[in-house]
């Protein structure tokens, strides 16, 4: 029989994503989901692209009652956990939100597994667990320390789940530190549709070339980098997407995997601009403005513990993030 996944946050950017793929693998996937980042649309939009649908709950992640039905209802395998806000600078200013639907919403979710019996999980971490890093490339044994609640959300969460794995050896983990997500699956129907203002790099852009931003700030030239700008590592969002089902599968094998999911190439945010730039066919208008708080020089992995550990690499580069992100906002100019 086929496996069945519990995908949190399954609506979201990146569970969509994943959540495309584990149906047409052929899993059965059961969606749960707030929306309060994002909508239902974009599940139809997968059931159309995969030809058959996930089970969907409209729940939140911190009501036990609802997951203990959820898990006593369904017989699920395991669970891929992208539930969780995500936006630093909200992090700063509501911490309590963060901790509430991070950390409680994780530890809710892992007492409700427990009772079940339900020991498999894939979890969303991210880079940010690195702070400001001594150098680069990142490798997954660098020091840990947060700089905001949202990271430190997340080092919670990891050692949560650490000291489960100690705990009880039935517990099979992964924990994923994602670096930054880019692009959208190539149809275009799916991708990310953020709330009002993008925070991040690329949806800022892309809503640049749309039309409906007039330029892109460029937050600081002058940190030790070629050419002044941050240096990031943009991963396609569909390669990330592989990398859980990598996950999954090599969950068989370990019992802990700790794993950063990047290219292990940066580049700056001129050099995005530029590559998004030959893309979308315009000249993207920018200004070079101060130095976002916290933001740090560099950040890209070193992508071969993931290859031992996952056998995965990711198989797209630079250009095909930026088609596909363009082709997305093209196709869909106020997203969902
Ligand atoms: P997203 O906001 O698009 O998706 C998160 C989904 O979770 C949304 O659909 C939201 O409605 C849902 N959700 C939030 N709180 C919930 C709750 N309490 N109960 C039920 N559903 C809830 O974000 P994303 O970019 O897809 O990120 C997914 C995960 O990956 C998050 O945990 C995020 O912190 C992590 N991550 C994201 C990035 C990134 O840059 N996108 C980088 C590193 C890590
Ligand atoms: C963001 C998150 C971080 C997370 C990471 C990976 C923030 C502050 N941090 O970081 O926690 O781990 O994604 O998903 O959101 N930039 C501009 N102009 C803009 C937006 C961004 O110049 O309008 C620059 C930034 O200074 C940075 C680069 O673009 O150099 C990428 O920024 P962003 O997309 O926000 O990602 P990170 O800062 O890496």
């Amino acid at each position: 029989m086929m496996k069945k996944i519990l995908v949190t946050g399954g609506a979201g950017y990146i569970g969509s994503h994943t959540t495309l793929l584990l149906l047409q693998a052929g899993f059965d996937v059961l969606v749960l989901d707030n929306f309060c980042n994002s909508k239902p649309e974009a599940l139809n939009r997968v059931s159309r692209l995969a030809g058959r649908s996930p089970h969907i709950i409209e729940g939140d992640i911190r009501n036990y009652d609802l997951l203990n039905q959820l898990f006593s209802d369904y017989s699920i395998d395991s669970v891929i956990h992208f539930a969780g806000l995500k936006a630093v600078g909200e992090s700063v200013i509501k911490p309590l939100d963060y901790y509430d639907n991070n950390v409680l919403g994780s530890l809710t979710l892992l007492q409700a597994m427990a009772h079940a019996n339900v020991t498999n999980i894939v979890f969303s971490s991210s880079a940010t667990v690195y702070g400001d890093p001594q150098s680069v490339p990142i490798s997954e044994d660098f020091p840990l320390s947060a700089t905001n609640p949202y990271g430190a959300s997340k080092l919670h969460i990891e050692v949560m789940l650490q000291d489960l794995c100690r705990a009880d050896p039935n517990w099979r983990i992964a924990i994923l530190r994602y670096f930054n997500p880019a692009g959208a699956h190539e149809s275009g129907l799916i991708g990310e549709d953020p709330n009002g203002m993008p925070n991040n790099l690329m949806p800022f852009i892309a809503q640049v070339a749309v039309g409906n931003l007039k330029e892109l700030s460029i937050f600081g030239n002058d940190f030790d980098t070629r050419d002044g700008t941050g240096v990031r590592d943009y991963i396609h969002v569909m390669d990330l997407a592989e990398g859980h089902l990598a996950a999954l599968i090599a969950l068989d094998h370990h019992k802990l995997i700790t794993c950063n999911l990047g290219t292990g190439r940066g580049y700056s945010v001129l050099d995005m601009v530029r590559a998004f730039e030959v893309a979308c066919g315009k000249q993207l208008p920018y200004r070079i403005v101060e130095r976002r708080l916290g933001d740090i020089a560099e950040s890209y992995t070193d992508p071969t513990h993931a290859k031992a550990m996952i056998n995965w690499l990711p198989r797209r580069g630079l250009e095909d993030i930026c088609i596909d992100h363009w082709r997305w906002q093209q196709m869909n100019p106020n997203g969902y």
